[in-house]
C-alpha cells in the first residue's frame, strides 16, 4: 500500500508563479480598498452551519448542495461558502454597527462543494467588502466604482463587463415572486427538473436555469422591473445615474437575481468570455435585511467579493505579466574567502532596493553554482571573484537575455541593476 496521500480532489497547493500572480491581485485590491477607507477583517474559516442556512438561504446551492458540513461535540459546523454572513455576525458580535457605519474588506479561502474544472475549485480565494449602516445607492456605487479601478490597474477592464438588476425591496419581491409563481405553474410539468423543484422553495432562481425549454418559458414570464415600487425604482435610477456619472458601463439584465438569498435591491455580476464556462469573476449587491435576520439591530448593507482565482487566471490567458515568486538576482561567491564579502554585497541591495536577493549556499564547483543560478529563476547572477572582492567591484551575468557581462563598483549596483532590463 502506498504511503502517500494524495491532494484531496478540488484543493490545490498554490506555489511559484501562480500563488505570486494570486497574491498580487488579492494585493490590488486591499491597497484600492483601503484608499477607500475599507478597514481589513479577519474572518474563521468555520462557521456554524445555522449561520449558513438561515443567512445564504437553505435552498440556495450554495447551502443546500456545496456545503462542507462536520458535526461538533454539539454544532454542525461548516467551512464558510462565503464572506458576508460572517461578516455580519462580527459585526453583529461585535456591536461595531452601534454609531458607526463600518467599512470593511477581507481576504481568503472559501469552500464550495462543486465539480471541479478549470476557475472552478472547492478551495478557492474571494476579495470581498461590505459596507455597513448605509441605505444609499452612493454606497453601492462606490462599491462598483472600487472595482472598476482595481480592473483598469490590472489592465483587464476590456475583458471585463458588468450586469446589474434591482431587486427591489421586501415587498416588491414579494408581489413579483407571487406573480412569477403563478405564471410558471402552469408550465410546471414542461420546467426541468431543478426549476421544479425550486418552484416552492426558491422560484427566482428558476430565472438563472440554464435549462433552453425552461428558459423559453421564461421570456414571457413577469419581470421583477414591472414588480419594483417607487421607493425600489428610484433606488435603482439614482445607482444607474451615479455609475454613468463614473463613467462605468452596466448593462440591464432583469433575470440576475444571483445565487444567494440575502438581497434586496441593487445586485451585480462581472463577467468575462475569457476563461470558458467559468464567467463569473465576482459579484455583490445590497442586503438590508440580512443583519435583523441574523439577530442584528435592522442595518442597510451592500457589498461584494471576487473571485481572485478567476483574475489571476484572466491576466494570465491575456498574457498579462504578473510578479514572479523567484528571486531577481542570484549571487555567486567562486570560493569560499569570497563568502563574507558576497553576503554583504546581498545586503546592501536588500537594504537599498525591494530586489529579491538569493546567495548560493552548498559550495560546489563553478559550473555546479552557475547551474544552481540558473535553475533559481533569477535573470541575473552576480559573480564574485578573488579579483572582484578585492577591488569592491562585482561582476553581472544576465541568465535570461543575450547581453555582455559586466564588471561595476558595489557603490554603483542598486542603480545598475534597476535599470538593467
Ligand atoms: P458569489 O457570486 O457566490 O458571491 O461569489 C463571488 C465570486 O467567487 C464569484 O463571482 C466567483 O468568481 C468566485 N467563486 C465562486 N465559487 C467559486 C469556485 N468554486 N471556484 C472559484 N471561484 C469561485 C458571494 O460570495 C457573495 N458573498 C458576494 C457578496 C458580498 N455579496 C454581498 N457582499
Amino acid at each position: 500500500m502506498s504511503t502517500r496521500s494524495p491532494l484531496v480532489r478540488g484543493m490545490r497547493d498554490l506555489y511559484a508563479d501562480e500563488l505570486a500572480s494570486i497574491r498580487s491581485v488579492e494585493s490590488v485590491f486591499g491597497d484600492r480598498l483601503e484608499s477607500y477607507g475599507y478597514e481589513l477583517i479577519r474572518l474563521p474559516t468555520m462557521e456554524r452551519t445555522a449561520l449558513f442556512t438561515r443567512g445564504i438561504g437553505e435552498s440556495t446551492d450554495a447551502v443546500s448542495k456545496e456545503m462542507f458540513t462536520l458535526d461538533d461535540e454539539t454544532d454542525s459546523l461548516s467551512l464558510r461558502p462565503e464572506g458576508t454572513a460572517s461578516c455580519v455576525r462580527a459585526v453583529i458580535d461585535a456591536n461595531m454597527y452601534r454609531g458607526n457605519q463600518p467599512k470593511l474588506w477581507y481576504a481568503g479561502s472559501m469552500f464550495r462543494h462543486e465539480r471541479p474544472q478549470l476557475g472552478r475549485y472547492r478551495e478557492f480565494f474571494q476579495v470581498g467588502a461590505e459596507a455597513f449602516g448605509f441605505d444609499g445607492p452612493d454606497v453601492d456605487a462606490e462599491l462598483i466604482r472600487i472595482v472598476q479601478d482595481v480592473w483598469e490597474i490590472l489592465d483587464i477592464a476590456d475583458e471585463i463587463t458588468l450586469e446589474i438588476n434591482s431587486l427591489g425591496n421586501a415587498t416588491s419581491r414579494r408581489r413579483h415572486r407571487n406573480a412569477l409563481v403563478e405564471y410558471l405553474a402552469q408550465f410546471n410539468d414542461q420546467l426541468d427538473e431543478d426549476s421544479q423543484r425550486r418552484l416552492d422553495q426558491n422560484p427566482l432562481r428558476i430565472l438563472d436555469s440554464k435549462n433552453d425549454r425552461t428558459q423559453k418559458i421564461l421570456e414571457q414570464a413577469p419581470s421583477i422591473s414591472d414588480y419594483l415600487d417607487d421607493e425600489s425604482r428610484n433606488h435603482f435610477e439614482e445607482f444607474q445615474e451615479r455609475l454613468e456619472r463614473f463613467g462605468i458601463k452596466a448593462s440591464v439584465n432583469t433575470h440576475l437575481v444571483r445565487g444567494l438569498d440575502y438581497y434586496t435591491h441593487a445586485v451585480f455580476e462581472w463577467n468575462t468570455d475569457k476563461l470558458g464556462a467559468q464567467k463569473q469573476v465576482g459579484g455583490g449587491g445590497r442586503y438590508d435585511g440580512l443583519c435583523e435576520l441574523l439577530g442584528g439591530v435592522p442595518c442597510p448593507a451592500a457589498g461584494f467579493a471576487i473571485g481572485i482565482d478567476r483574475v489571476a487566471l484572466l491576466r494570465n490567458e491575456l498574457g498579462i505579466a504578473s510578479p514572479t515568486s523567484h528571486p531577481d538576482v542570484y549571487v555567486i561567491a567562486l570560493s569560499d574567502e569570497e563568502d563574507d564579502f558576497a553576503l554583504d554585497v546581498a545586503a546592501k541591495l536588500r537594504t537599498e532596493s525591494s530586489l529579491k536577493v538569493r546567495v548560493h549556499q552548498g559550495g560546489g564547483k563553478v559550473k555546479a553554482r552557475m547551474r544552481a543560478a540558473d535553475r533559481s529563476g533569477a535573470a541575473i547572477a552576480l559573480i564574485i571573484g578573488a579579483q572582484e572582492a578585492a577591488s569592491n567591484h562585482v561582476s553581472l551575468k544576465w541568465l535570461r537575455i543575450n547581453r555582455e557581462q559586466v564588471t561595476v563598483p558595489v557603490t554603483e549596483l542598486p542603480t545598475t541593476l534597476l535599470n538593467s532590463n
